[in-house]
């Protein structure tokens, strides 16, 4: 398998490594550049992008909230090891404040720490803060940074309600300052290719796509044992995991999403469960649960959960099968675009294997994407991607296999963040608007699953 973090589940190795800084990679040295796009789908761009980073003169004063796996790996070892001289940690917040501590010992950071985010705003005057909470916690954060002058990265998703997005899409505005959403998936340089050959018109107009992305019974499972499992924490995977999606979509199509209708359910997880506990440690199930997880032979993991357990009663080894699950593993929602482009997609969360199946239909063609993220078998390649032109042949595109967190995004992300190297036009940040118009496709799609009815993303958020 890959290395790589998944949502919440970085390997213990992987954290020592970003923190030791030893992954200082290849991440200022973009690889995709597209000076003539359409020569690009014929022999990829293999030669490093020429990188100029843009440093500022001083170093910026940064602030984390959220310190949990998220924020004490990608937006802070690994941040540190690598645009070290562009930015210094001021602060670091958390709830949580034994896991606060904890962080600020891994890091061997001198900052103060805070369980208060006023007080973090007053005594350690950030300029620049990264929110990696819960998901539902983060438009708080993002407003209250905005309006106090700072600039803001947040992870995704932006928001996972409406009311959220309107007030986010707001306090931007009228704040002048900038927020970053943090969708690492864009940098990846397989989602790159496929944005090349699009934006090379090799398939002529896109009319439809068909989209699978399948979430296997180790990672698609790990949600249920975790905050994610409630609405209320994580909005559903319909926007915790399909932002990801959602926002590649409206990057590859260059478009927004108008209208949704959506199925979802709860089909393997939660009630359906033929037996439960509240979490693995002490279940007497645990000898025939093929979902029975020890979180105790994860020293990182009990280390930053089990042993912080006190301040806030938080179980990261939840049980999968809990009577309040309350979000769908399995969904498919149908979405029409600003360019009549439709939408096929699904989201499995109990899958033999990992990985997605992707089809551009075009009038000129048809781009089909197979990536291979976990199975049981070995595949040729990670990711396949096919061009087949109408009345021609197919063809084989190349994608650099890359290592490093998301498919060597994370790494790409963090470059184009604190670095700025000079990229693409459309590998520019993205920001409000992309975070909105992502979140509001799942947040229409579970509305409409509610509701039975087709959702307009203009009813929930006019004027995008
Ligand atoms: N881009 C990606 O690929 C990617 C991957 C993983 C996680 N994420 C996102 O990163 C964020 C953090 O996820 P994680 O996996 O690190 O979760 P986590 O559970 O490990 O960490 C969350 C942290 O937030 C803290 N917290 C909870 N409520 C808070 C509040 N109101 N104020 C301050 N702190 C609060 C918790 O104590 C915990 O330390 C989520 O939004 C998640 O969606 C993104």
């Amino acid at each position: 398998m890959r290395e790589q973090q998944r949502d919440g589940a970085v390997t213990r190795r992987g954290f020592l490594k970003a923190a030791s800084g030893s992954v200082l990679a290849s991440a200022l040295v973009p690889a995709v550049v597209a000076p003539a796009v359409a020569a690009a789908v014929a022999s990829p761009a293999t030669a490093p992008l020429p990188a100029t980073p843009r440093r500022p003169a001083a170093k910026r004063r940064y602030a984390i909230v959220g310190t949990g796996i998220r924020g004490s790996t990608m937006w802070s070892a690994s941040a540190l090891a690598r645009h070290g001289d562009a930015i210094e940690l001021v602060g670091l917040c958390d709830v949580n404040r034994k896991r606060v501590e904890l962080v600020k010992r891994r890091l061997g950071a001198s900052c103060p720490t805070f369980t208060d985010f006023e007080a973090l705003l007053k005594e350690a005057r950030p300029e620049l803060l990264a929110v990696t909470t819960v998901d539902a916690t983060h438009s708080g954060y993002i407003v209250r940074a905005l309006d106090a002058g700072l600039d803001v990265i947040t992870e995704k998703p932006m928001v996972t309600d409406e009311t959220q997005c309107r007030a986010v899409l707001e306090a931007e505005k009228r704040s002048g300052r900038r927020l970053t959403v943090g969708f690492n998936y864009r940098f990846a340089k397989k989602h790159q290719r496929i944005k090349e050959v699009l934006l090379s018109g090799a398939i002529g107009k896109v009319t439809s796509v068909d989209f699978n992305w399948y979430l296997d019974i180790h990672h698609g499972a790990d949600y249920f044992r975790r905050w994610h499992r409630l609405r209320g924490s994580s909005g559903s995977l319909l926007v915790h995991k399909s932002t990801h999606h959602f926002d590649l979509m409206n990057w590859w199509l260059a478009a927004a999403p108008v209208e949704v209708f959506a199925h979802g359910g709860l089909k393997v997880y939660g009630r359906n469960g033929p037996f439960r506990h509240a979490q693995c440690r002490g279940c007497p199930h645990a000898a025939k649960c093929p979902f029975f997880w020890d979180i105790t032979k994860d020293r990182g993991l009990a280390e930053l959960y089990v042993e912080c357990e006190s301040e806030d009663g938080y179980k990261r080894d939840g049980c999968v099968f809990r009577e309040d699950v309350d979000i769908f593993d399995t969904m498919n929602v149908s979405v029409r675009y600003s360019n009549d482009v439709t939408m096929s997609y699904s989201l499995n969360a109990a899958m033999p294997f990992e990985g997605y199946r992707l089809a551009f239909n075009g009038s000129e063609g048809r781009l089909e994407i197979r990536d291979h993220d976990r199975q049981p078998w070995t595949p040729d390649r990670p990711t396949e991607i096919w061009l087949t032109r109408n009345f021609g042949k197919r063809e084989a595109i190349d994608v650099e296999a890359v290592s490093g967190g998301h498919g060597g995004g994370d790494e790409l992300l963090l470059a184009q963040v604190f670095a700025k190297p000079e990229l693409p036009e459309w590998l520019a940040l993205p920001g409000v608007r992309d975070g909105a118009l992502s979140c509001l496709t799942g947040i229409a799609a579970r509305k409409s699953i509610d509701e039975r009815r087709l959702v307009r993303i203009e009813e929930l958020v006019p004027g995008l």
